[in-house]
């Protein structure tokens, strides 16, 4: 079982789907790795690492995908990629299958096999593999340190002879993975931490990390299903934006995290909000791939609109490449460890990982079957 690893060609991306330590782990469990040329070097791995590890760095990659018997990668696979794969060969990617019909189609057409790791069911039994947690993880803690470096004041409280510095009050919407990890590392630096989210669990959550909760009443428009929020009415969201635009206009720094997965992200943060927001206040909008929640965001920038700082930043898990790939990795390598072993497939059809997670099946489409 030959395992292609190739270079990442989307724009904001620095990771590599497997780390040399996890191509040597591998390579002991009887697959061979093969990797293009200079694909780990935005992570800061070497082809000399790669190499060492056991790996085969190969430059033509035409050759390199033809060869493989399984493709894994961060991000979908263009259709070009996928037409040069063989016949009955396996990927592994971020495929977001609801948002790529064309991959699926693509895949369809050449007979292969796709695995989409964002579709891995988050039970209990799959946490290693749970690519979306271990990247969201690291996020959460980037936004607080990207949001620290526009903000134009410290976050703990300080007493000097020249006088008391307040400390920074952030405020985080949504208590997901990356608003818990947000909420721990704002403490960590010293900040008032206030979150909203709408799932009434997260409470309890985000004040056993020492985050204020800000209450909001719910009501019946909001669906949640697998503890996922799946629906919630303009109303209720005018509401909450009531409720929590006086703790935003008094924030230092706001993280907005908030997603409804196949949708486009809520609305939380309007034009007329960023106006009544602090000189020198920053926001780092995390959903402005998904559409945003912040009016005033713009993908891929950082603009300043009525004084307000506002960061874009579409992919940053990528901006901890290092860290991210290695996590990465290790949720594939659990992953293919489960569906395969060096002689093949499982083909455990029946399976809730494979089941949830296995999109195209030899040509044959499988998703929403
Ligand atoms: P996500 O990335 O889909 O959404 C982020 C957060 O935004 C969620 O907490 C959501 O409730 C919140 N949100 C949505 N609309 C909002 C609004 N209008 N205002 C404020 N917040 C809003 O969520 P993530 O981080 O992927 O986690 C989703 C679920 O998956 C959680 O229930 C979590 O506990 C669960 N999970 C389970 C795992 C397992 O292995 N069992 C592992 C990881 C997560």
């Amino acid at each position: 079982m030959r395992i292609a690893i190739i270079k990442e060609q989307k724009e904001f991306e620095k990771r590599v789907a497997l780390t040399p330590d996890i191509c040597k782990q591998l390579i002991s469990s009887g697959f061979q790795c093969s990797i293009e040329t200079n694909a780990g070097m935005n992570s800061f791995f070497s082809d000399e690492a790669y190499t060492a590890a056991g790996a085969e760095v190969v430059s033509d990659k035409t050759a390199l995908l033809s060869n493989a018997d399984i493709v894994v990668k961060v991000n979908p696979l263009t259709s070009e990629e996928v037409k040069m794969m063989k016949k009955g060969a396996v990927t592994i990617s971020l495929m977001y299958a609801a948002s790529n019909p064309a991959l699926i189609e693509a895949c369809v057409s050449q007979g292969i096999s796709a695995f989409s790791a964002d579709a891995i069911p988050r039970i209990s039994r799959a946490q290693k593999m749970d690519v979306l947690s271990s990247q969201a993880n690291l996020a959460g803690y980037k936004s607080v340190i990207v949001g620290a470096y526009h903000l134009g004041k410290i976050f703990p409280m300080l007493m000097t002879a020249a006088g008391t510095i307040k400390p920074a009050k952030v405020v985080i919407m949504g208590a997901g993975v990356a608003g818990l990890q947000a909420i721990a590392t704002a403490k960590r630096l010293g900040a008032i931490v206030e979150v909203s989210d709408i799932r009434p669990e997260t409470k309890e959550q985000v004040e056993s990390l020492g985050g204020k909760f800000i209450e909001v009443k719910g009501d019946e428009s909001i669906k949640i299903e697998g503890g996922y929020v799946k629906g919630v009415s303009d109303e209720f969201l005018k509401k909450q934006q009531e409720v929590v635009s006086k703790h935003i206009s008094e924030a230092d720094l706001v993280i907005t995290t908030a997603l409804i997965p196949g949708k486009k992200a809520p609305m939380l943060i309007p034009e007329d909000l960023v106006k009544k927001m602090k000189m020198g206040a920053v926001i780092v909008d995390m959903a402005v791939e998904q559409g945003g929640n912040c009016a005033c965001s713009e993908y891929g920038k950082t603009v300043v609109k009525h004084g307000v700082i506002i960061v874009g930043e579409p992919n940053i898990p990528s901006l901890l490449p290092l860290n991210a790939s290695e996590l990465y990795a290790k949720n594939i390598q659990t992953f293919l460890i489960h569906l395969a072993n060096k002689e093949g497939f499982k083909w455990e059809m029946e399976e809730e990982i494979t089941k949830g997670s296995l999109i195209v099946h030899n040509g044959v489409n499988l998703f929403n079957k």
